[in-house]
């Protein structure tokens, strides 16, 4: 029979634009892309991609010839052009993201009216999201599943089902959702959760963000909390919890390519008689990377014996620069590297290499395939994929995963991990030799079990196990009206 179809609706589709001059541009691969990932149920389902193209167009003839290239690609673009700033770093990572993050609102210390402000990048937020609706209406077939995704739209639900409540939403949050205390401080608070209750179903990573999703909705809006999701004046809006994996195979395949077997040997000569760490963090406050430079140097200061026999490499990817908060971190990192680079290197070697920069997919799956160890240290992540991408690619090294108790992979692979709290240096460096000096045996033993778990949890499984309890849960819905 025909596939049912389905709209992914997100920030970012999988590939971005790039504007190469006047009425030309290159699609590539979106930057750490995630949403990619549900190519893996497009056999199930005829998928469509509906999301921001990456630049502003203005003109008309340009708009059309976009969307044709990108209609190739089953992508339909929404044209933010002047909302995106104040949408995208003003309200959703300005705002939600420090929020959903634990991070607490941002304090504005300019002469701006802060509610003013506040005000300018809500409203934003909220025209954002319905051009994302306008564009999912001119794309809409009856039966259509529409899934939205992530905090970018979180007003998307609402419009959806006041245009036709016959629309299956699905809506997933990809990052943390925080205790209600936390929450409460957002002055838009209520609107934000009404909203996302008129989906048919809610999905999160790890339990913990799910319960406090609902018990915040309860404090909050008064509404009832069961095992099955909230419920309000009896109508049950469905809460599931759905941690997303990555696309194993992909990364098995590739460290077997004669590209990437290449990069992994240039990578040993670099490095060898050294024991290499691993970061690969998007250069983000809530990735804690001041907190693993500090627990580095704590290492390097107690171990003398290893300070010439290991180097840490971290891939610190350039992101949301339009948010100021990002600056400020970035500046802290590199202050950190001066020091601990200057404190224990010598003229031929310093102990941290930091780039700030992306790397290509083969470089990036050499670098996950030579490692001893990868160290990962969010204060508060959604998941982490990062940490999934190495497990794949370590099937000949078994080396071993340092994974902060803050990201929601530590629920998943916390069994064969060895888990850490970021906070604290001491454990963070203990953890370190701890990894460095692990026997044979016990990496194999832990590698098994995260490996496992990474080739069972697909990215794929995550997709087709969300559409198929949207199903059911608007199934029951219906029952209901
Ligand atoms: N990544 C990338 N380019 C790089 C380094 C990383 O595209 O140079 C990808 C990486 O493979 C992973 C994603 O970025 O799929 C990061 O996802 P994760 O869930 O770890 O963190 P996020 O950046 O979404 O917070
Ligand atoms: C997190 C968010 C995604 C986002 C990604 C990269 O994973 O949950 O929605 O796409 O970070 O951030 P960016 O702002 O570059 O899209």
């Amino acid at each position: 029979g025909k596939r049912p179809r389905l709209l992914v609706v997100a920030n970012r589709l999988p590939v971005s634009a790039k504007r190469t001059g006047e009425n030309s541009w290159s699609l590539e691969m979106s930057p750490g892309g995630k949403f990619n990932l549900l190519g893996g149920v497009t056999a199930q389902f005829d998928t469509k991609w509906v999301g921001w193209p990456g630049f502003d167009v203005y003109n008309e003839v340009e708009k059309n010839a976009l969307s044709k290239s990108l209609a190739e690609m089953k992508c339909i673009p929404v044209f933010l052009n002047e909302v995106f700033d104040q949408y995208y770093n003003g309200y959703s990572n300005g705002i939600l993201w420090p929020i959903l993050h634990h991070m607490g609102l941002p304090q504005e210390d300019d002469h701006d009216d802060t509610n003013k402000t506040f005000q300018t990048k809500y409203d934003a937020y909220k025209k954002a999201n319905r051009m994302f609706l306008d564009v999912v209406i001119e794309n809409y077939e009856e039966g259509d599943i529409v899934w939205c995704q992530d905090y970018h739209l979180m007003f998307l639900p609402q419009y959806l089902k006041e245009y036709n409540k016959k629309i299956k939403v699905g809506w997933f949050l990809h990052s943390p959702f925080p205790s209600s205390d936390v929450y409460k401080t957002l002055p838009s608070r209520s609107e934000l959760l009404r909203s996302v209750l008129t989906a048919d179903l809610l999905g999160f990573h790890t339990y913990d963000f799910a319960r406090n999703f609902v018990s915040t909705c309860t404090r909050i809006l008064g509404v009832e909390g069961t095992h099955e999701g909230v419920v309000d004046q009896g109508r049950v809006t469905r809460v599931a919890v759905l941690p997303m994996g990555i696309d194993p195979d992909r990364f098995i395949k590739a460290c077997k390519l004669p590209e990437v077997i290449q990069h992994m040997n240039e990578l040993k000569d670099r490095f060898s008689g050294k024991k290499v760490i691993l970061g690969v963090d998007r250069l983000d406050m809530i990735k804690g990377i001041p907190q693993k430079y500090l627990g580095f140097e704590k290492f390097l200061e107690e171990n003398p014996n290893w300070r010439d026999k290991v180097v840490l490499v971290q891939i610190a990817v350039p992101t949301r620069n339009g948010v100021s908060e990002y600056g400020k971190v970035k500046n802290q990192v590199h202050g950190l590297v001066g020091r601990i680079n200057g404190r224990f290197g010598s003229v031929s070697s310093v102990p941290i290499h930091h780039l700030d920069r992306s790397v290509h997919s083969n470089y990036l799956c050499a670098l996950y395939a030579i490692a001893d160890v990868m160290l990962v240290t969010s204060l508060r992540d959604g998941l982490n994929l990062v940490s999934h991408e190495f497990v794949a690619c370590q099937e000949a090294k078994r080396g071993v995963l340092i994974l902060s108790e803050f990201a929601g992979a530590g629920q998943s692979l916390g069994a064969g991990a060895l888990l850490v709290n970021p906070w604290n240096v001491t454990e963070v460096s203990s953890a370190i030799k701890e990894a460095l000096n692990m026997p044979a045996e016990e990496r194999e033993k832990r590698h098994r079990v995260n490996f496992q778990y990474v080739k069972t949890h697909s990215a794929k499984k995550w997709g087709l196990d969300f559409l198929s309890e949207l199903n059911d849960a608007f199934a029951e819905s219906e029952m209901q009206i």
